[in-house]
């Protein structure tokens, strides 16, 4: 078995040893329900109060502007089925882009498709990033929410999300923006950055535990449920607390933010090395943009091959890449986000490998070694 060369942490990351080590305790002493009215579920009840004012006062929110969720996809439906379906007496038109991720792309889909919304995707340019001024020019009188992410996960695109926030408020229509890629990889100062009424976070992507994640909704905002049981998360989100992903949630938080764990100047010289072998090989055409994208993200498609064969090339050498976001993996399913920057030929040929902290350059120097190889023999594959 070749080495592993893991180059997807888009994808998920591993958990950070502190982290790890601030969990454990919830997955074995502490382990009463913390709605219980009984003093084994006193101490957990004490210890996620304690939890979400931490996760309040990193982000600069109040601690009733957390709901802890199973993680991103969770906190995308949320916000957007939970405010599209609160505000639907004031108008049925929502605004999203063509490129979100599909926990949040399904949910328009969904809304359009079953309960009578309209639905404006916006196009996006070749690098992936919407223009502000179609926002504008797509608002209505019946538009009551806008959904933009704040960095693309396949390609790495940041987004005007300030900017679009701004429109939003002017227009007094919510905003929601989709941050599962930003934290840890960009600054983060303050929740206010975003100018959004709902912002999704995620824990895996920055090093904290799968099926952890929270929404962040600004007060006096209040979205319908998506789940229903009991009163946890007030009224708001429905279900048994998951303590030891919420501890690991709020670690992961405090120590892998800020300073973003995902350090740009690391990888600034991988980056550089990994485009100017890419650029070399005959097919290859990088479609992640060189400016306002994520330092960690490199993504670029191959003419005459197709993602499957690409990604068991690089599977067989050991190196872990991804064509598209992980969820699509194994499907032939061409990338909404290729088609959507226009290049219909090769939207079955995305190739996105993206850095962590425990990238080197042996391992960049290792993959540009052998990464004309693998292409040519998954262009003959064809
Ligand atoms: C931008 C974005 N949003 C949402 C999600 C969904 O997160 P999860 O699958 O962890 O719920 C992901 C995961 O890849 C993502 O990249």
């Amino acid at each position: 078995m070749p080495r592993t060369i893991y180059f997807d942490y888009n994808a998920t990351t591993p958990l950070d040893a502190d982290v790890c080590a601030a969990t454990l305790p919830f997955l074995t002493a502490n382990w009463g329900n913390p709605s219980s009215v009984h003093h084994v579920g006193r101490k957990p009840r004490a210890l996620l109060d304690d939890a979400r004012d931490r996760a309040a006062k990193f982000l600069g929110a109040k601690p009733s502007e957390i709901i802890f969720t199973s993680g991103g996809t969770e906190a995308n439906n949320l916000a957007i089925f939970g405010t599209a379906r609160a505000l639907k007496a004031k108008g049925k038109h929502l605004i999203t882009s063509a490129i979100e991720h599909h926990a949040g792309l399904h949910c328009f889909d969904y809304l359009e498709k079953h309960e009578g919304f309209s639905v404006t995707r916006l196009p996006v340019n070749s690098e992936g990033r919407i223009s502000v001024d179609d926002l504008e020019k797509a608002i209505r009188p019946d538009t009551t929410f806008v959904s933009v992410m704040a960095a693309n996960n396949e390609i790495g695109t940041l987004q005007p999300v300030a900017e679009i926030g701004a429109v939003c408020e002017e227009r007094k229509i919510i905003f929601h923006t989709d941050a599962v890629q930003m934290f840890g990889k960009e600054t983060f100062d303050n929740i206010g950055q975003f100018r959004a009424d709902l912002v999704s976070i995620c824990a895996h992507k920055f090093y904290g535990p799968k099926g952890a994640g929270l929404l962040y909704i600004k007060s006096p905002l209040h979205p319908d449920p998506i789940l229903f049981g009991g009163g946890h998360e007030n009224e708001r989100r429905a279900g048994t607390e998951n303590l030891p992903a919420i501890i690991g949630l709020v670690a992961a938080l405090e120590k892998c933010v800020q300073p973003p764990v995902f350090d740009k100047i690391k990888f600034k010289p991988l980056v550089e090395k990994l485009i100017s072998c890419v650029e070399k090989i005959p097919g290859c055409e990088l479609v992640s943009p060189r400016e306002n994208c994520l330092a960690n993200t490199v993504a670029f498609t191959v003419r005459g091959s197709d993602g499957i064969a690409l990604m068991a090339g690089l599977d067989m050498e050991g190196i872990c890449a991804s064509s598209g976001s992980a969820c699509s993996a194994g499907s032939l399913e061409p990338s909404h986000v290729i088609l959507a920057i226009g290049k219909k030929e090769s939207a079955n040929s995305l190739v996105r490998f993206s850095f962590g902290r425990d990238s080197t350059m042996e391992e960049v120097d290792f993959v540009c070694n052998i990464l004309p190889e693998i292409i040519r023999r998954a262009q003959l594959h064809r």
